[in-house]
Order: structure tokens, then C-alpha cells, then sequence
């Protein structure tokens, strides 16, 4: 088991690092009680648990779970990492109230039956002052990606919300932030994830991890109207 000061892992892509970069300050802060919601197979809870916390991960997919297992077995955290199969929109049945310190809803939101109650139930989880961070698809870059390949009625159905043929929901930014507040947490910061990255023609989606791209992307992420039109939204929000 490693130190909570310890450097993060490799994590891959660009969307994680960006992700992995905002938690650091809490990361830092000691072993944290982490709920991983939706957390599928440990993309997250392992590399955690390699820094020394604890991590719950509640996933309704058996699969994941079991993949989990194996992967927190492979990196010698399994005594760290617990898997529970379970629902967003029912996170009581299977999680204590109050009972983490930071809750993580990274791509899940998307994909419940019901956001608001949802987004009530990871406030629920985390204790006073704890932390909630959440990562969703923005709204506004698919409708962009969607007018500029020329799909303009697609385009003008996700802005109204309607559905588009996948089961993946997204968001409006000040919906989200409405939502946030409305399960009892506040919006800490906020900021967009991959401003720049989808947009590269194919030709150079090599260059999205030059420097200069990375160096890009970071001070875009914090700056409106950039951060505005991300591919996602990651919202760090406090109980
Ligand atoms: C796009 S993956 C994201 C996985 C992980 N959070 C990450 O960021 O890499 C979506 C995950 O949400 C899980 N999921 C789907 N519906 C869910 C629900 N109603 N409640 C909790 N998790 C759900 C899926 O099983 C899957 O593991």
C-alpha cells in the first residue's frame, strides 16, 4: 500500500488526468472513505485504494464488479476496494448515510432513471462538509458536434432535450448546477473537461498529447466561455 502523498497513477486518458488534477487538493488531505457511484470496474477506486484510501464501488453491472475484484487483486488493494452491486437512484439500499468522505459520480448521471433523485441520493452518502464530484456530458458540445458534421436536426433535438437514439442523457450547465443545489450541496468549482481534444481533425488527434495541447486544454478548463462548450462537465461540489 502506498501513501496518500503519493504520485497519482497513470491513468490514461486526457479526461481522467483533467479529472484526476481537480481531486488532487482532497486526495491530499488524508485516507478519504470514497463511494465510487457507477464506478464499473475500478478505473478510479484502484488507483485510489493503490493511495491508500478506502473505496466502495456500487455498479448495477455484475461484470464490472467482478473485474473490479480482479484488478484491485492484481494491484494488492483488494482489502481496500469493496464492490456492491447496486443502483444510483437507490444508493440507500446499499450505502449508509453520511457514510463517505468524497462521493464520485463520473458518466453515471447520464445513464439513471431519475438525475434528480439520483443527485439526492450521492448528497445523502456524504457526511458534512465532505465532497462530491461529479463528471457528465455537456449539452452544449454535442449539439456543436452535431451542427458542425452537418446534422442540424439532431442538432436542434438534443438543445430541446429530446431524445437522439442513445441512452446517454446530457446536460445543460445551469441545469446541473440547479440540480446540485436543489439535493443540498454547493458547487465548489467547476470546470470543462476536453474544450479542445474532440475538436482536432482525426489528422492530429495525435497532437492532443503534445504539451502545448495539454497546457491548452488546462487553462481553457477554467475559463468561460471555454469551459462552457467542453465535451463534459466536472463539477466539485461540497455537503
Ligand atoms: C460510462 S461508465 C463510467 C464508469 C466510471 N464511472 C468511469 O468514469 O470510468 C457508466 C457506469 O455506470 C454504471 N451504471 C449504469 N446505470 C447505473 C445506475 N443506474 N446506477 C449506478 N451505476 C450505473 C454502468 O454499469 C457503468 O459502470
Amino acid at each position: 500500500m502506498t501513501s496518500t502523498s503519493a504520485r497519482p497513477p497513470d491513468v490514461g486518458s486526457s479526461r481522467a488526468a483533467a479529472v484526476w488534477a481537480a481531486l488532487e487538493p482532497i486526495l491530499s488531505d488524508g485516507p478519504l472513505r470514497v463511494l465510487d457511484v457507477g464506478g464499473g470496474t475500478g478505473g478510479f477506486a484502484v488507483p485510489l485504494a493503490q493511495r491508500g484510501h478506502t473505496v466502495t464501488v456500487v455498479d448495477p453491472s455484475p461484470d464490472a464488479l467482478a473485474l473490479l475484484a480482479r484488478r484491485a487483486q492484481a494491484a494488492g488493494v483488494a482489502g481496500a476496494v469493496t464492490g456492491v452491486q447496486g443502483d444510483g437512484d437507490r444508493l440507500a439500499e446499499v450505502v449508509a448515510a453520511q457514510s463517505a468522505d468524497l462521493v464520485l459520480c463520473h458518466h453515471v448521471l447520464e445513464f439513471v432513471d431519475e438525475p434528480v433523485t439520483a443527485a439526492a441520493a450521492l448528497a445523502t452518502c456524504v457526511r458534512a462538509g465532505g465532497w462530491v464530484s461529479l463528471l457528465v456530458a455537456n449539452q452544449a458540445a454535442a449539439v456543436l458536434a452535431r451542427a458542425v458534421g452537418g446534422r442540424t436536426e439532431e442538432a436542434l433535438a438534443l438543445l430541446h432535450g429530446q431524445p437522439d437514439g442513445t441512452r446517454h442523457r446530457r446536460f445543460d450547465i445551469d441545469e446541473l448546477h440547479d440540480l446540485v443545489v436543489h439535493a443540498g450541496l454547493s458547487v465548489e468549482q467547476w470546470h470543462g473537461v476536453r474544450v479542445v481534444a474532440d475538436l482536432l481533425p482525426a489528422a492530429e488527434v495525435a497532437a492532443e498529447q503534445s504539451a502545448a495541447v495539454r497546457q491548452l486544454e488546462a487553462v481553457l478548463a477554467q475559463r468561460s466561455p471555454y469551459r462552457d462548450l467542453a465535451s463534459d462537465v466536472h463539477l466539485l461540489c461540497r455537503r
